[in-house]
């Protein structure tokens, strides 16, 4: 697990109100702060992800002889190591984070030396096979301990791969587009449900040419990266948090500042929309081919409705789920979750950990292996939640005591700085009492 040792009282509000700009988004940032680091040049971003994942994935680019700076205005700078890294006498700590673990070792198989990747308590758990497979068929030699991290790489040249996802997984997938980057001849990618794009998106801003169909992304390799400038998206997955508490006072009014709205990524507001809330996307732009946009929201003035999530729309809001599971008890007719038992191998068995502490909080809930039925219509009460020191859970509670009766305690709440550092902070500016 990771260490998360404060714990946090969150009060009921009355509502929820004001406007608020969110750090970076943590998909993003992980990948173009990998990306600069492996690219020709030095790129900069402005409102990079200010999480400790993300700080994770900078600090192993470090190691691996990139440069990076944090200047006074917030930016990071980023020079790279123009196609080859160097090396790491130690271990490369990827910390809780499961994108730079899973995402580096692509990068890291067609390299020349030796890596070590390891990660705390949670990440030690979580599934790595997903990964060797297709790197090992491509020639990488990769050693796992039962599956699991330490992943230990011994880098050599690569062969071209035509591999389809297992399971829908953006990490698997910008994995082995990272190594088919630096490998000659054609690496696809198939998936039967389209993940997020992030890597599609960002690896063509630093140049590189990829080809895309409905169901499958190819990349000709090799191929080098150039340093870009870019400002990263607002985080729509922390937003989730902002707008499913918004979501929850009849006479909210939230606005959300230059928030990404990939179309992959966005699928919150579709089902917040199915439940009710009023959403407007305003002022929409694109930079390096994602969208920005500012989003309004305003809870419906005679509550929530219900709804089902389940197939490929399970797998595109695999983060968000924990947070609606959190608000569906105050909903009028519940909502069911199937097709998720991907949340059961996130930084904590989430399916697991939603229903014992929304059973703590005095609510009915049905666990499913792959989802989970919380009916609507329930009053909830404040209660000790163990995060499990898992950044989703600790914000998702944190929503769902909003409206609780009672305060609630939130243990280990300090994990929420895996992602999302300002998190208690902004909630106690816009959470009316
Ligand atoms: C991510 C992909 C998802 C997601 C994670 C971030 C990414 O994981 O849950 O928080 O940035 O590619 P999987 O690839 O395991 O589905």
């Amino acid at each position: 697990m990771h260490t998360a040792t404060q714990d946090r009282i969150i009060r009921p509000a009355r509502n929820v109100l004001g406007s608020l700009r969110l750090p970076g988004d943590k998909s993003i940032s992980h990948r173009y702060g990998m990306l600069a680091a492996f690219a020709e040049g030095t790129s900069r971003f402005t409102n990079f992800s200010t999480g400790a994942d993300c700080a994770s994935t900078l600090a192993c680019m470090e190691a691996l002889g990139a440069k990076v700076a944090q200047l006074e205005d917030g930016s990071v700078m980023v020079t790279g190591v123009g196609g080859r890294v160097t090396p790491a006498d130690q271990a490369l700590d990827c910390g809780n984070s499961g994108s730079t673990m899973r995402m580096i070792s692509g990068l890291l198989a067609p390299q020349q030396g030796r890596f070590t990747l390891t990660g705390d308590a949670s990440l030690s758990l979580r599934p790595m096979e997903r990964i060797r497979k297709p790197l090992q068929a491509m020639g990488a030699r990769i050693t796992l301990t039962d599956g699991h991290a330490p992943v230990i790489i011994e880098g050599n040249p690569l062969q071209p791969i035509d591999f389809t996802t297992p399971v829908p997984s953006a990490q698997v997938k910008t994995c082995v587009l990272l190594a088919g980057l630096q490998t000659a001849g054609t690496t696809t990618v198939r998936e039967a449900v389209r993940t997020r794009d992030h890597s599609e998106l960002a690896l063509r801003a630093f140049g590189a040419h990829l080809t895309r169909t409905v169901d499958s992304v190819s990349i000709a390799g090799p191929q080098p990266l150039h340093a870009i400038d870019a400002a990263v998206p607002g985080d729509i997955s922390s937003a989730a948090f902002f707008l499913c508490a918004a979501a929850l006072f009849p006479g909210s009014s939230l606005v959300l500042d230059a928030i990404g709205l990939n179309p992959t990524r966005a699928s919150l507001l579709d089902v917040l929309t199915v439940l009710g809330v009023h959403i407007a996307v305003i002022e929409i732009e694109e930079k390096h081919a994602e969208l920005i946009g500012t989003v309004q929201v305003t809870a419906p003035e005679h509550g929530l409705r219900s709804t089902e999530i389940s197939g490929a729309l399970a797998a595109q809001l695999i983060d968000e789920l924990p947070v609606l599971a959190a608000i569906a008890p105050y909903t009028s007719g519940g909502i069911r979750i199937r097709d998720a038992k991907e949340l059961r191998v996130k930084e904590s068995d989430r399916i697991a950990l939603v229903a014992a502490n929304l059973r703590a909080m005095g609510a009915e809930v049905m666990e499913f292996d792959d989802g989970l039925d919380v009916p609507g219509g329930q009053t909830l009460h404040g209660a000790v939640i163990d995060s499990g020191g898992d950044h989703r859970i600790a914000m998702a509670f944190s929503v769902a005591a909003l409206r609780a009766e009672g305060d609630t305690l939130i243990q280990g709440a300090d994990s929420a700085a895996i992602s999302f550092p300002e998190f208690f902070d902004l909630l106690d500016q816009v959470a009316e009492r």
